[in-house]
């Protein structure tokens, strides 16, 4: 949800370099985007135009938005500016109103619709009373209620200032420079270093140094050395992000399985053993995300470990946790809200934090005693893809260590066998991208392949999908299928159970795509076992969305209204 990025640097730079920053994080928000060098003022409804603009400046703030506060027009775009200063800001502002009410009544005008317009005319109002900016950076943080990443420029002042609670923020270090960022993506073409920014820590950001503050009491903070590959930043010669980053499952996932075996072996281990002691293990996580770690648990199950998967922002409605539970976020950005407020509420109750992240230092990482990392590289593409193959081998080979063998060390090749289902697919997605409704059905580990496919489907096709358990078919749903309805069926091993719940929409006249591991099956996926079968026809569920996408010419990458990274509640 929004990227924000801030400069300060030795040597002037143009806007080419804040901009081309600021589209590294275009996942995290692409409905408008803006930025302030010092004079310039610019915001823009779109996608993020990188101009040749050759003005050079040593300070500068952008931000990207995905609109929470305010629709999207360039008076709601950010920077907000008020009177000298100038913000941007990540979160939201619960007392906003409250705030806005009392600055307008010392005869503030706002210009937009947003929260963020109030942290502006509060740091202005207080500098004209005459108050030092460190001061008000610390009382604004004890009256702001909600979430904050934000930056802030004072006219006249070289100094950038910064300030964040639960939304991230990242300082990325170089010699020259420094570039304050939502994440490590920001900045980790040019630097390993990086300062992580942890709740109402705030800081003055000169080009060759910092200093931390929280509660006015000033800070130690080092830069700690990173480890992330940049190589995958690259489209390649695929159409899309999307295409490429499934065609990488194959090596991406024989890394991990690699690495579980070696750099991460000991905190794998680590984590069997916590499995292992604990009276339960609760995964907890959102959209794609929450598939894998419903295959997860139920891969566990199998082996009569109590294993459950809750999704994280109904956390605390459905489950009760304790000192003896374990709980294992899983998530890709590792800065998901509802994860991470799902985590403050288990810690509250005493349970064991552990996480399955892709993004490294992130905040869930950052919040979990124990962490191992999916290695997928970055996920340009706001629809998860890669992410999700490797969260399900992690789960493979965890419950691997509790006796559920199930062809893990073969997954990779067996990834790169089902690319070969392209065409098959493109030909299907020809056949289906015009229907309005489609169904698929799955009854065990195929449940939550459903669902997966479904949410790939809705997210960047906008073909409304329902992903749901065959069973439950009889119960109410049924009453939408008409003649040629798409019914996608998962049916592992001839599965009678799922046979039948076929047969039924069948009968009703569905037009019935059957995704299986027999040659009656209209695609017949090699999988010699349920949990194989499970994520591989994720990855053909994942290719069948994206031809769908692309035989309805839809912005693939970006789909209209969603944002990779959500970081608000
Ligand atoms: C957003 C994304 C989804 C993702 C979910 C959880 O909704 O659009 O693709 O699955 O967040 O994200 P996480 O980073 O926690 O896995």
């Amino acid at each position: 949800m929004c990227g924000i990025i801030g400069i300060n640097a030795t040597e002037p730079y143009t806007s080419q370099e804040l901009l081309s920053r600021l589209k590294k994080l275009e996942y995290r928000g692409y409905d408008s985007w803006g930025y302030w060098n010092g004079t310039q003022l610019v915001k823009k409804v779109g996608k993020i135009e990188v101009s040749d603009d050759q003005q050079a400046v040593n300070v500068a703030i952008s931000h990207t938005r995905w609109a929470t506060h305010g629709g999207v027009n360039e008076k709601n775009a950010h920077p907000h500016r008020a009177g000298k200063v100038t913000i941007v800001h990540n979160g939201i502002i619960d007392n906003w109103k409250e705030l806005r009410t009392g600055l307008e009544a010392k005869g503030r005008g706002f210009r937009s619709e947003t929260d963020s317009e109030a942290i502006a005319h509060y740091i202005d109002t207080a500098l004209n009373e005459g108050k030092d900016i460190l001061a008000i950076i610390k009382l604004l943080i004890e009256e702001i209620h909600g979430t904050f990443a934000s930056l802030i420029m004072i006219d006249g002042d070289d100094t950038l200032y910064a300030m964040k609670r639960d939304s991230p923020l990242a300082l990325g270090v170089c010699k020259d420079r420094m570039i304050l960022g939502s994440d490590i993506y920001a900045f980790s073409d040019t630097t390993n270093e990086a300062i992580f920014f942890e709740n109402d820590e705030y800081a003055t950001i000169r080009p060759t140094g910092y200093t931390f503050y929280k509660n006015g009491e000033e800070l130690v903070k080092e830069a700690k050395a990173f480890k992330w590959t940049t190589m995958e930043e690259d489209k390649q010669e695929y159409a899309h992000f999307m295409l490429k980053e499934i065609h990488e499952e194959p090596s991406v996932n024989q890394r991990l399985i690699d690495s579980l075996q070696t750099e991460q072996d000991v905190h794998f281990k680590e984590l069997v053993d916590l499995i292992k002691n604990a009276k339960k293990t609760v995964f907890t996580a959102a959209g794609t995300a929450y598939h894998a770690s419903l295959l997860g648990a139920s891969f566990l199950h199998k082996c009569g470990v109590n294993a459950q998967a809750i999704i994280a922002s109904e956390f605390e409605n459905f489950i009760t946790i304790d000192d003896e539970t374990l709980v294992i976020a899983v998530s890709q950005s590792g800065e998901t809200m509802d994860v991470i407020e799902a985590l403050k509420y288990s810690k509250d109750k005493g349970a064991t934090i552990a996480s399955i992240v892709n993004v490294p230092y992130s905040t869930i990482e950052r919040m979990s005693s124990l962490s191992l990392q999916i290695l997928a590289g970055q996920e340009v593409a706001v629809a998860s893809t890669k992410a999700f193959a490797n969260q399900a081998t992690v789960m493979l080979a965890l419950a691997q260590e509790f006796g559920y063998a199930n062809g893990l060390a073969g997954m990779p090749k067996k990834l790169a066998g089902v690319l070969a289902f392209e065409p098959e697919l493109q030909k299907l997605a020809q056949e289906l991208h015009e229907h309005r409704d489609l169904y698929v059905l799955g009854r065990g580990l195929g449940y939550p392949v459903a669902r997966e496919i479904a949410l790939k489907i809705k997210e960047i096709s906008y073909v409304h999908a329902e992903g749901m358990m065959g069973g439950e078919l009889k119960h109410g749903t049924i009453a939408l299928i008409e003649n040629g309805t798409p019914v996608i069926s998962l049916v592992y091993n001839d599965d009678p159970k799922m046979r039948s719940s076929t047969q039924e929409v069948k009968a009703r006249g569905a037009r019935t795509i059957v995704i299986g591991t027999t040659p009656q099956a209209e695609l017949n996926v090699p999988a010699e076992s349920e949990a194989e079968f499970a994520i591989l026809a994720s990855t053909l569920g994942q290719l069948l969305a994206y031809y769908i996408a692309l035989a309805r010419n839809l912005p693939i990458d970006k789909p209209r209204n969603l944002a990779k990274s959500v970081t608000v509640l």
